[in-house]
């Protein structure tokens, strides 16, 4: 496909390392030294199911061929979710902007998304500097009132954040589809399992064919933004276009549209949370113990060359322990944009879990939460909540500052659809200026 270089892949991957608070610059230059044969003396994998030892996977490793990707569906087949449409014809890719930027705001698909906002409440918190702790720290000492995760991982009771059962595992992948994703999906399958998809829309209109197996297989599609920028920092203009262009391209590939998405980095505030909330986007963040720790498996540090697979492994394990104590089940992150994250999935952290006594119930995300396969599109919920954008009556004060931010469209902003709780009262300016946008 035209579009498709490795090198987009690597440049997206590093994207998500230079945000990193506590990513060294060399970091970015992970593709000059995996492509140098000479930087490892390990020998180069053969065949596309081998998984070298742990002790191999690390930054520089030799990459393997990849097998063609073959598409095993067509347009017009059933999907397995009850009233889903029938997969459409193959995706056409004009019409979309420019892959891995954040999209133009002045286009006529960004305005008309832009109309979805009308109705709800958007807080009038000013976009963060570089969505970092440090590199803002005006908005890192609000973080608590904005619910910013970035700085203190907070979150609100609309974010799903956990699989309420313990010892269920809900595992999510982000960042694809790759050509990696192959690999991952054909142990899934091994392994008769379901995992969540969080998917970048500069990569679903590279291999929509990827995409559609990850669909057709049962897995959970969600958006993961178009451009793989952390959001705090942009307008909410930027946001709806990067979601929206991203809902797009999934709907475009697969016929439905997802009312979940992930925001990069778990970079979300409250006025992040409530544009994608008006697009009908639930947040879904991975868990976090009550001390801080993160279910975050770490093997994008590996791909970026910081830390080994050894390592990685090591913190893989104080997740089993984690999860093991915590009171509820969990939500992890890993990714399928590059081989070494596919690697340690494949042939270390899935296994592994797997073989944990006490025993996990590795499901999709979905499926932790008991939800119907419908609740993931828009076309198949059945849920007259979920998204939210389908209240039809009330609403909820999502960030608890007394004003009610998913209402009804139905519902007139300038009538019952705001309550002004006792607790705006001792609120702070910062309330008294999200209350001055709204009037
Ligand atoms: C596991 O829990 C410990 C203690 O609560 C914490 O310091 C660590 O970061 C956690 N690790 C992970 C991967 O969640
Ligand atoms: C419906 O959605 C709500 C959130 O709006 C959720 O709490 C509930 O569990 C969902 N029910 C089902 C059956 O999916
Ligand atoms: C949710 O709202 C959409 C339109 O926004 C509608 O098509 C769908 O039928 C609604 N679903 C439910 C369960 O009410
Ligand atoms: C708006 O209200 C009308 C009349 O009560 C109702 O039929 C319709 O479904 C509502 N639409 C939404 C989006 O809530
Ligand atoms: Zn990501």
């Amino acid at each position: 496909m035209k579009f498709f270089t490795s090198a987009l892949l690597v440049s997206s991957f590093a994207a998500i390392a230079e945000a990193r608070l506590d990513t060294p610059l060399h970091a970015r230059h992970a593709h000059v030294k995996r492509a140098d044969p000479t930087t490892t003396s390990a020998p180069a994998q053969a065949t596309y199911t081998t998984i070298p030892p742990l002790s191999e996977i690390t930054f520089g490793m030799p990459t393997r061929a990849i097998t063609a990707f073959v598409a095993t569906h067509t347009p017009g087949e059933t999907p397995p979710i009850s009233g889903a449409p029938v997969l459409p014809s193959a995706l056409s890719l004009t019409g979309y902007p420019p892959q891995d930027k954040i999209p133009p705001t002045d286009s006529a698909q960004v305005k008309e998304w832009m109309k979805e906002l009308e109705g709800f409440h958007i807080p009038d918190i000013s976009p963060t500097k570089d969505s970092t702790c440090a590199g803002d720290p005006a908005a890192a000492a609000q973080a608590a009132q904005r619910g910013w995760w970035t700085c203190g991982g907070h979150t609100r009771s609309t974010d799903i954040v956990s699989c309420p059962t313990k010892f269920d595992w809900g595992i999510s992948f982000d960042d694809g589809p790759s050509p990696q994703s192959a690999i991952l999906l054909d142990k899934l399958k091994q392994e008769k399992l379901h995992a969540t998809f969080f998917v970048v829309g500069s990569r679903v209109i590279e291999r929509p064919g990827m995409l559609i197996e990850e669909y057709m297989s049962g897995h959970e599609v969600s958006v993961h933004t178009w451009s793989h920028n952390t959001l705090t920092k942009l307008t909410n203009e930027q946001i709806v276009a990067e979601l929206g262009w991203t809902r797009k391209a999934i709907r475009d590939a697969l016929g439905v549209t997802p009312t979940t998405m992930r925001p990069p980095q778990g970079d979300i505030d409250d006025r992040v949370r409530a544009i994608s909330l008006a697009m009908g986007l639930v947040p879904i963040i991975w868990t976090s113990t009550p001390d801080g720790g993160k279910f975050d498996s770490n093997d994008w540090r590996v791909a970026g060359g910081l830390i080994t697979g050894v390592q990685a492994f090591d913190i893989f394990q104080t997740i089993l322990t984690n999860g093991s104590t915590i009171d509820t089940g969990f939500i992890s992150l890993q990714h399928d944009l590059f081989e070494i994250t596919v690697d340690l999935a494949v042939g270390y952290f899935l296994d592994t879990a797997l073989k944990h006594t006490p025993k996990f119930n590795l499901q999709s995300i979905g499926e932790c939460l008991d939800y119907p396969a419908g609740n993931f599109y828009r076309e198949t919920t059945v849920n007259k909540t979920f998204p939210y954008t389908n209240l039809t009556a009330g609403g909820i004060d999502v960030d608890g500052d007394g004003i009610v931010d998913i209402i009804s469209k139905n519902t007139s902003t300038t009538s019952a659809g705001f309550r002004v709780s006792a607790s705006l009262l001792s609120s702070v300016t910062f309330v008294a200026l999200a209350l001055l946008g709204q009037l």
